[in-house]
């Protein structure tokens, strides 16, 4: 058999690098998603394929030596039955949890691959056999390591906060803070660079092991360090920061194994993440600097945990008294959020809606960028139901509409309505909300007085133009549905 030439092998990597591309262009639209996934797992396959022809190649080059093909066909089926196990089991609100836990991989990956390289770089024609690294190979390896450390040990951090079911300190969403914490992190970075500059200038024919183990081991202690302190509410851009470190080690490996391939896919997942964590940041009006830096965010108690909860009166209602509201206003905005994915109500909402629209309501949902748990979990569920686009709105072209609507139909939403953001004092203040609390009559289906994710008391629950409907989402929108003539 012929083995493959470069040059296949290059108009392969382009073709994968084109449907990457377009994968992300497909992704940006919730009409254009499918056909956006369908590249990225084209280019995907392309990009598998070529990099095993590659390494056949390899193979027959180097006479059958070093190459451990068997061994990387096992990780490719150990590894890809791991991920599609995981992936088909996982539920659409724990995917959060899968990303951060995927993230933390590929930074693990990027520090064992640089550990590879400085140990045995003619393996990676890098250097010949006991010939020292050059200065560049060095430099790339220092920093693939290090973005990959902390993108392993903060992802892991993150894994644990997002999941919120662990007992141990660090895993819960309550920051971690402590006096002098900035400093502290300050000088673990500066060390971090010291370390690896001292590892990139010895020039020796045996790596510098001592500077550059050192280095890593305090990489991973950063990670850590600047995910604690975050917490509540603030997680969102977290995640979207990972992503793009994620995406920037892999884009140091690329550098490191002079794979193209791995250089054009890093840096498109580190930039896309990167602009994805400024459109977070401007949504939830947090400093970009101080995300990338960590620490930011204010004392919020806590993810999933339950604040105390002042004792004051509520009104509440039934699912019958909601669908008579709902039934005799001109026009409705549905708020969903996280809880509504939990209740898995998505296909429930739109029949309610359809049987209102049929009544002549005019129904349209808002859609902010941080409800649920992962950016456009929104859109994801409402396109799931085929709940037509033009029903659904982004947070700022219907936040002028509360004030003229008859009802606002708030669905497993929480912090995305809290007025307690429009408070200076607040753990949330500053972060723009769905103005659901301007709305003529307002109707709020939640299981309990329990807080969202940011562990906050929401006033809106507690206006005099509410009323709480008790109840699963989806038990509660399937009597609204009966209830509805
Ligand atoms: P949350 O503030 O988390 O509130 C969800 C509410 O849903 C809870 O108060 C809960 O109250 C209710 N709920 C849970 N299960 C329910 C069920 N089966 N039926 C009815 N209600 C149910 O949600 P949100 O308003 O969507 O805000 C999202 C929050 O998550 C923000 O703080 C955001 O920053 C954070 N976050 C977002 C992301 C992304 S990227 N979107 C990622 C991580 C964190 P009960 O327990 O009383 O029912």
């Amino acid at each position: 058999m012929n083995a493959i030439s470069m040059n296949t092998v290059t108009l392969f990597y382009l073709v994968a690098s084109v449907c990457f591309i377009q994968a992300l262009k497909g992704l940006s639209s919730p009409s254009t998603a499918r056909v956006g996934n369908a590249f990225g797992m084209g280019g995907m396959a392309i990009a598998v394929l070529t990099t095993i022809a590659l390494m056949l190649k390899l193979k027959q080059e180097l006479a059958g030596g070093g190459m451990g093909f068997g061994l990387v066909l096992l990780g490719v089926a150990v590894g890809g039955a791991i991920g599609a196990t995981a992936a088909r089991r996982v539920e659409m609100t724990k995917m959060p949890e899968l990303v951060a836990a995927m993230h933390s991989l590929i930074g693990l990956a990027a520090v064992c691959i640089a550990v590879a390289a400085v140990s045995e770089p003619w393996a990676f024609n890098i250097a010949a056999r006991g010939a020292a690294l050059p200065f560049g190979n060095r430099l790339e390896l220092f920093i693939g390591t290090f973005v990959g450390a902390v993108t392993f040990s903060g992802s892991v951090i993150a894994f644990g906060k997002l999941a919120g079911s662990y007992k141990f300190r660090l895993f819960q969403g309550a920051p971690v803070r402590y006096p002098g914490q900035h400093t502290v992190n300050l000088l673990a970075a500066i060390a971090i660079v010291a370390l690896g500059l001292a590892f990139c200038f010895d020039g020796g024919a045996a790596p510098a092991w001592g500077p550059f183990i050192a280095m890593a081991a305090l990489s991973f202690v950063l990670g850590v360090l600047i995910i604690i302190p975050i917490g509540g509410a603030d997680m969102p851009v977290v995640v979207s920061m990972l992503n793009s470190y994620s995406g920037w080690a892999a884009a140091g490996i690329g550098f490191s194994l002079n794979n193209s391939m791995l250089i054009i896919a890093g840096s498109l997942v580190g930039s896309s993440g990167a602009i994805l964590s400024y459109i977070m940041c401007k949504a939830m009006n947090r400093s970009f600097f101080n995300v990338l830096l960590g620490g930011f965010g204010g004392e919020a108690a806590g993810a999933g945990s339950s604040a105390a909860q002042e004792q004051r009166p509520v009104k509440s209602g039934s699912a019958e008294d909601a669908a008579f509201i709902l039934q005799n206003a001109e026009s409705v905005i549905i708020v969903p959020g996280y809880g509504l994915a939990v209740a898995r109500a998505q296909h429930t909402v739109k029949e309610l809606v359809d049987k209102l629209t049929g009544h002549g309501v005019t129904v349209r949902y808002a859609i902010h960028p941080v409800a649920g748990r992962m950016p456009g979990h929104m859109n994801v569920l409402l396109a799931e139901a085929e709940v037509p686009y033009d029903q659904v709105a982004e947070m700022e072209d219907i936040n002028g509409e509360f004030g003229q609507t008859d009802v606002v139909l708030v669905l497993g939403a929480n912090d995305v309505v809290n007025p307690a953001a429009k408070d200076p004092k607040s753990p949330i203040a500053g972060m723009p909300i769905l103005e659901a609390y301007k709305a003529k009559s307002i109707i709020v289906n939640k299981r309990s007085m329990a807080s969202g994710y940011a562990g906050l008391d929401n006033d809106l629950f507690y206006q005099p133009n509410t009323m709480m409907v008790f109840g699963d989402a989806k038990k509660v929108i399937e009597s609204m549905v009966k209830a509805v003539e």
